[in-house]
């Protein structure tokens, strides 16, 4: 059966779905991986439960992450504890400043989960460059390909 990267994010503009579409599409070269892209709003502890890698993505919103984004941590946080342990997982932020609070803030939680960190968080401060894009690229073929070797 196919591996599945899960990349979850919310946004009420555009950047952090552009890191994120840059996170699929990286990941997309792989062919023997299942990338699912959805929003904060359309995802539930099953759909967390099922993926074997994660990837989050918000932006900045009152130095914090964005209120979708903790609606969804709080809502799968506690079916999820103790069964996705160990599983890679990365972050996405948008911020006008440095990011740091976003970080922070959805670290905090995740580190409740005890996944593994496999990236610093990838930042677009002020605006999404192509070099961040290619980040994100980056992140998802790397995720994509660890998962179909099996060293994830
Ligand atoms: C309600 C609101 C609160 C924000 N608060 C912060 C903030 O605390 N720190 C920051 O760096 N940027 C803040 N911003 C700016 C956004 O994080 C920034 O514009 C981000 O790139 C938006 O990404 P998006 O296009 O995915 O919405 C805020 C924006 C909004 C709409």
């Amino acid at each position: 059966m196919k591996k599945t990267l899960l990349i979850v994010y919310h946004t009420r503009g555009v950047k952090t779905t552009q890191l994120a579409e840059a996170v699929a599409r990286g990941a997309a070269t792989e062919s023997g991986v299942r990338v699912d892209l959805r929003r904060c709003a359309d995802t539930g502890p099953e759909d967390v439960l099922n993926a074997d890698a994660l990837v989050l993505g918000t932006p900045e919103n009152f130095g914090y992450m964005s209120g979708m984004m903790k609606d969804f941590l709080e809502r799968i946080f506690y079916e999820c504890e103790g069964r996705i342990a160990g599983r890679p997982w990365a972050l996405l932020v948008s911020a006008g400043q440095d990011g740091a609070g976003a970080v922070a803030s959805v670290e905090r939680i995740v580190m409740g989960l005890r996944l593994k960190k496999v990236s610093e968080p990838i930042l677009a401060l002020k605006e999404v460059t192509p070099e961040v894009l290619e980040k994100c690229e980056e992140l998802g073929a790397a995720l994509a390909a660890g998962l179909a070797l099996g060293v994830y």
